[in-house]
């Protein structure tokens, strides 16, 4: 079993051996816990990467919304530790909240503009949870390298602009979406899904299939693509409403016409559950 830390001392104090008195590089996965195939992909790069790897599970309450599902975010922390045993991960930092919001915590980060577009339109407050607490962890870990999911696009870009910002002493290695078979990304919260919900869900990658197929017959009017992948996403039972769906630039500028590498960003009602996801066009 990896050994399992709460307190960022105890942490602290565990790696100070192993990097200043050995020289062991380490590797930082920082999750919210019920660990998927997209967080074992980081897991896996970790390894490869870096001497040592550490895992946190940490369901952040701050980067919740009112009325949003932190309260049934699925938690199971033994699972999560059997996953790291099989995986080879050295160790978890798993806090409590008190741990990371201790009485009188008065600080947040907030990066500007990224903040308040995509997800942010329907999440305020959510990425000044996210940085937050990101800002955080990287304090705590102090790791060489850390890994985060293009699942989470926007929040990927949001970590790099902080840490450019910041002067945070760390690499950012971004790793690719994981997909079920079928092609619906892996999420935690796939588990709200109903089997019939879950059929519907896969419209959202099967749009991407289209909208790439629409651009390598020729068509790059960003306008014609966002409303045929609307009108397709749409046209499946359980879908309720689609929050956005936008077509960007690598760095999330909005782009009329579109060229290779651009992303379509979407983020879709399935019943009561929201899912987000993106496609690097090709
Ligand atoms: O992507 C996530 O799981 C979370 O947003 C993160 C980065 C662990 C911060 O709570």
């Amino acid at each position: 079993m990896p050994l399992l830390f709460k307190k960022v001392k105890d942490l602290r104090n565990y790696l100070h051996g192993l990097k200043c008195e050995r020289g062991l590089s380490v590797g930082f996965v920082p999750t919210m816990g019920y660990l998927h195939e997209g967080h074992k992909a980081l897991i896996k790069n970790s390894k490869i990467q870096n001497d040592i790897t550490i895992v946190s599970v940490y369901v952040n309450p701050t980067q919740f919304g009112p009325g949003e599902d932190y309260e049934r975010y699925p938690r199971d922390l033994d699972r999560d530790m059997a996953v790291c045993e099989e995986l080879g991960v050295d160790a978890v930092f798993a806090p409590t909240d008190e741990e990371m919001y201790p009485e009188g915590f008065r600080t947040e980060v907030y990066v500007k503009g990224i903040s308040e577009v995509l997800e942010g339109k329907f999440r305020p407050g959510h990425f000044k949870g996210v940085a937050t607490i990101v800002l955080k962890l990287l304090n705590a870990v102090q790791p060489d390298r850390v890994y985060f999911g293009e699942k989470d696009y926007q929040q990927l870009k949001l970590v790099e602009r902080m840490v450019r910002d910041l002067l945070l002493p760390v690499e950012i290695v971004p790793v690719p979406v994981v997909r079920e078979p079928d092609g619906l990304a892996y999420s935690s919260r796939n588990v709200y899904l109903s089997g019939e919900e879950r059929e519907s869900a896969l419209s959202i990658y099967r749009s991407f299939l289209l909208a790439q197929e629409m651009i390598n017959q020729g068509e790059r009017r960003s306008e014609v693509i966002k409303k045929e992948i609307e009108r397709f996403i749409l046209s499946h039972p359980h879908v309720k409403k689609i929050d956005y769906v936008e077509i960007t630039d690598s760095e999330l500028n909005p782009k009329d016409i579109v060229d290779k590498g651009d992303r379509i960003l979407v983020a879709v009602w399935v019943g009561n559950t929201r899912l987000i996801d993106n496609w690097k066009v090709s």
